[in-house]
Order: C-alpha cells, then structure tokens, then sequence
C-alpha cells in the first residue's frame, strides 16, 4: 500500500519499543507513505527495546528524550528541524506508563508520588511536547498531532487504575491545546482512542487477556488492531484531514456506542 500520502512530510515518533508498540507500526506506514522519520523514546528503552531495528528499516535517526523532561524535548526538536533543515509536520505521542499498575497498586491503596509520575508520564508529557514545538514554532502551517488515548477517559475499568485519569487529562490537553495551535498556525492536535492491543503497556493492566477479550465480543467489528490504528494515524497526518482538529477518535470497531452484543450475550443464555 504505497500512496504517498506523506510524501515531502517529516515528522518525530514517540514511543516505539518493540515491535508489538502502536508506534512501532505508525513508523512502518509513515515510511511506506514516503514520510521522513525520526524515532525517539526515553534512554532505559533505548536501551532495553529493539529501536535500532527499526531505525534501520525505516531509515531513521534515533534520538533518546525523556519525555516528562523539557530540556531533552527541547534538545530533541531542535536536533530534528536541524536534521530535517526545516520544520516539523507531524508528531506522533504514543507514550502511557502507570507506576501504580505496574506495581498493581490497587485504587483504593494508590501511591501519590506514583500517581503524579502517571499524570506527568502519560498526559502532562503531550502538553510538554506541545508547548516545546509552539514556543521554537516548530510545527509547519497545518502541521498534526496524534497521540493515544483509551476510553477509560469516559467510563469505568476496574484495573486501568489512575492511567484513568491520565487519559482524560490528557483528552482535556488535546482541546486546550489544540485551540492555542490552531489559531497560531493551523496546526492540528487530536487523540485516537484505541481497542485493547497487545503491547508491553496494554499488558500491564490485570487480567488484560480478559479484557481485550470482552471488548473483542462486544464490539461489532471486533478489536481494531494496531496497523489499522497507524493507518488512522497516517489519515491525521496527511492533508485530507485538514479540518480535523481537538477531537477524541475512536478506533475501536464500534465498541464505545455498543451497550450489548449477541456475542456477549450468548455467553450468559
Ligand atoms: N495497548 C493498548 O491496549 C492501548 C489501548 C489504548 C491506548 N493505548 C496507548 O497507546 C500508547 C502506546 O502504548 P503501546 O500500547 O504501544 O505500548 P508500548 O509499551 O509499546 O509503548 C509505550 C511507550 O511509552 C514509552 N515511554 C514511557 N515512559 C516514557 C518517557 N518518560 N519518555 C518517553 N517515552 C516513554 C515507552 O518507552 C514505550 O515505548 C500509550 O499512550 C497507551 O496508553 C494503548
């Protein structure tokens, strides 16, 4: 599948560790749209991860950037409008961690000093990158902004725990923001809600096979899975959605607007 739909676009992906990551998957169809990359991610997953191999296969410089750390993003898109000789089209935030998952803190029992790590990780992160690129004016006219979000924003998941949180704030930048870059420079800033997907951050969350599993029935397309999220991803970066901006998208198969499925409901006949 090769349209060009990037072709002449340059941009930075946040948050591809392994080859199961949605990032990972992003950078495969920016490249195979004639997009130019560059890869980041923070050092312990430069580190730990198989960036390098995909640096290779998409023709990608690496660079390492913490992304709660404004001075490595600041570095970092400095580096890449230097590297590209010109400015930044698209960005892809595809970051989420939550301390107090991963060490299955219940959410009755949090950790505070965590839970500030979840917001600042998954959420306050955005706006970091957000307000890096706007004060270096960075972002080209009309430029995008993707980042992912899961629908825990809206309604309940006992186990996602605070990641609860971070993602309506992090819904809440997508809108804040969005409007301040829309009027500077038509930049355009959105989230994708995502099905369940088997990644390194999707199973960190108890009992996640259960989980993707209900939303698998429940959902009359079923899960969307990670290509079809970068092929979103691809449409918000390229010039056929240039009205498209502050929206929340769920790529979700129709789970969000589904209340019952026969799937599901076989399963208590
Ligand atoms: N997997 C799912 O079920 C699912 C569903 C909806 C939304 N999402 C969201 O998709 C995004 C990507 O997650 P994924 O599922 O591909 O898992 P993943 O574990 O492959 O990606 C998460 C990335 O965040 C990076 N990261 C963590 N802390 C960082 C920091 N301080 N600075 C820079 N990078 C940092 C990690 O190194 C990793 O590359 C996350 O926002 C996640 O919440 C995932």
């Amino acid at each position: 599948m090769a349209n060009d739909l990037l072709k002449g676009k340059k941009g930075i992906i946040f948050g591809a560790l392994d080859e199961k990551s949605i990032a990972w998957k992003v950078a495969e169809r920016v490249y195979e749209q004639g997009g130019k990359l560059i890869l980041t991610n923070a050092p312990i997953a430069l580190r730990m991860g198989k960036i390098n191999e995909l640096g290779e296969k998409v023709n990608a410089e690496i660079i390492s950037a913490d992304a709660t750390s404004t001075e490595d993003l600041e570095a970092l898109i400095n580096q890449s409008t230097e590297k590209f000789g010109g400015k930044i089209d698209f960005i892809l935030h595809s970051i989420g961690m939550s301390p107090n998952v991963r060490k299955k803190k219940s959410y009755t029992d949090i950790n505070y000093d965590y839970y500030l790590k979840t917001l600042d990780i998954s959420a306050i992160s955005l706006h970091k990158v957000l307000q890096t690129a706007f004060n270096l004016d960075a972002i080209s006219e009309g430029g995008s902004v993707v980042t992912l979000s899961y629908i825990a924003a809206q309604k309940t998941f006992p186990g996602y725990g605070d990641m609860a949180e971070a993602k309506a704030m992090l819904e809440s930048i997508v809108r804040s923001f969005g409007y301040q870059y829309a009027i500077k420079n038509k930049v355009r800033v959105n989230s994708i809600s995502q099905s369940p997907t088997m990644t390194t951050a999707g199973s960190g969350v108890t009992d996640f096979d259960k989980f993707y599993a209900f939303a698998d029935k429940l959902a009359p397309l079923g899960n969307a899975s990670t290509e079809s999220c970068a092929d979103l991803c691809i449409a918000l970066f390229s010039d056929l959605t240039k009205m498209v901006t502050m929206q929340n998208i769920y790529n979700d198969g129709g789970f969000s607007t589904t209340g019952m499925s026969e799937k599901l409901f076989e399963m208590f006949k």
